[in-house]
Order: structure tokens, then sequence, then C-alpha cells
């Protein structure tokens, strides 16, 4: 397996992750242009974990996302259905409670995480609607999800330049750095695809969550979604 295809069918998406675990960060720092800290440390500041707080990374593939809230103090599991992910994950964070699980059929309890957040995981899923209300299911009353992926940039001039970057200068880019270059290729095609920032807020607000709210990070290329449990 190379690429998944973009009707995403889990065992191509977990085969193709495990396919570009060991370069995985890297091959984002490059890819990003540097910008990927930046968004991580947005997503820190959203999810705001305290010291004693569970916190649920969703999709944490190699826990590159978890950190910062193992940072705050937290109590943070970091959760993937992607084996080779979560194997060069352990290996460099060793300490780290690791969970092999599917974000359509969570192995947790109802209302077990103050916090529950996953970056550029949710666009992978095939089943969009059914992970939302997972997230919810496994949220405390009062908890918060915050939800970091690729969005749609809101210049026009900057969305067509954004565009042809992603179509046409990112695969020869990974070619370069990634193990699995035709990854980047389905990477391309699956922001194109995914729902602009309202189309994603209103299904998180059809899955439950409450004052829903985004905002755009590198004039949207990527988007913060928050929401909350009511108490
Ligand atoms: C682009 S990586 C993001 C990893 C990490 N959150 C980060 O920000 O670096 C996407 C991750 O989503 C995981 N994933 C995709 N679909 C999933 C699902 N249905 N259940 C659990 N994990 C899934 C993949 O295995 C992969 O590790």
């Amino acid at each position: 397996m190379t690429r998944a295809s973009l009707d995403k069918q889990p065992h191509e998406v977990a085969s193709m992750f495990d396919g570009v675990a060991k370069r995985y960060d890297l091959t984002n720092d490059v890819l990003s242009l540097g910008q990927a800290r930046l968004w991580r440390k947005e997503v820190a500041k959203a999810v705001d974990a305290r010291p004693g707080q569970k916190v649920l990374d969703l999709a944490a593939g190699t826990a590159t996302s978890s950190q910062p809230f193992a940072e705050a103090g937290a109590y943070v599991v970091p959760c993937d259905f992607s084996l080779g992910m979560l194997r060069v994950g352990k290996e460099r964070h060793p300490w780290m409670p690791f969970t092999a699980g599917d974000a359509t059929k969570l192995p947790f309890k109802d209302d077990t995480f103050d916090a529950v957040t996953i970056s550029f995981g949710l666009r992978n899923v095939q089943a969009t609607d059914t992970a939302l209300a997972e997230l919810y299911r496994v949220t405390k009353p009062g908890g918060r999800v915050v939800i970091c992926e690729f969005s749609r940039p809101v210049w026009a001039p900057f969305r067509t330049v954004y565009m042809e970057y992603l179509m046409k200068a990112l695969p020869p880019v990974a070619r370069t750095v990634s193990s699995n270059p035709d990854a980047y290729v389905y990477l391309a095609e699956s922001i194109q695809e995914w729902p602009d920032q309202p189309a994603l807020a209103s299904r998180l607000v059809k899955a439950g969550w409450s004052d829903v709210a985004w905002r755009n990070l590198t004039g949207g290329v990527v988007a913060l979604h928050r929401g909350f449990k009511r108490d």
C-alpha cells in the first residue's frame, strides 16, 4: 500500500501511515515550511491543558501533537490506529500511554476526558460524523474539543497560490524527503475535498457540541475549531 484512495478505507489509511511513520515528523516540518510548529503552539493554547487533567489526543500518530499537553502537566493519552506510527512514538516517548484505537469506535468509557483534540487526523477518518460523536461521548460534561485541520484560505489570491503549491510543488518536494511520496499526493487531494470552516462547524454542532467557533491560522491554511460538551 503506497497511498489511500479518497474513499479513505480504514485499512488503506492505517497502512499508508505505517509506511510514512519513520520520516513523518521531518516531512511535516519541511512541507509546512516550518508552520507546523506554530500551529501546534496555537492548539496547545486552545486546549489549555492543566496539571491533573486528562486529555485525549486522537489520531496522535507519533505523539508530536501530544507533547505540549504533557508539558503542561496533563495526563495525555495518544490514540491512533496505525501501529507503525504508535511504534515510532513509543520509541521516542516510552513513558506515554500510547493506545491503539479507531476514531469511530473509541476504546474509552463515556465522560472520561477533560479535553479531546485531534490534529491533522479527522480529514483521514472515513466516517467523520461518527468520530465527532465518539469524541463527544468520551468527553466529560463541561469539557472541550479542539480540532486542528487543513482548511480553506480566506483571501482568494492567496488561496490560488496555495492550491498551486499543494498540487504542483508539494509532490516533488515530498519525493525528496518522504519515504512514501505518494502519500503526499493523497494529502493534497484530501485537503481539497475537505469541508471548509463553516461546514465543519455545522458538523460539530450536529454531533452535539455547543458554542462552536473557529479561528484561522496562516490565513486559513489551517483552522482550529472548538466546542464544548454542556454540563
Ligand atoms: C497526519 S497524521 C497526524 C498525527 C498527529 N496528530 C500530528 O499532528 O502529527 C494522521 C493520523 O491519523 C491517524 N488516523 C487516521 N484515521 C484514523 C482512525 N479512524 N482512527 C485512529 N487514527 C486514525 C493515522 O493513523 C495518522 O497517524
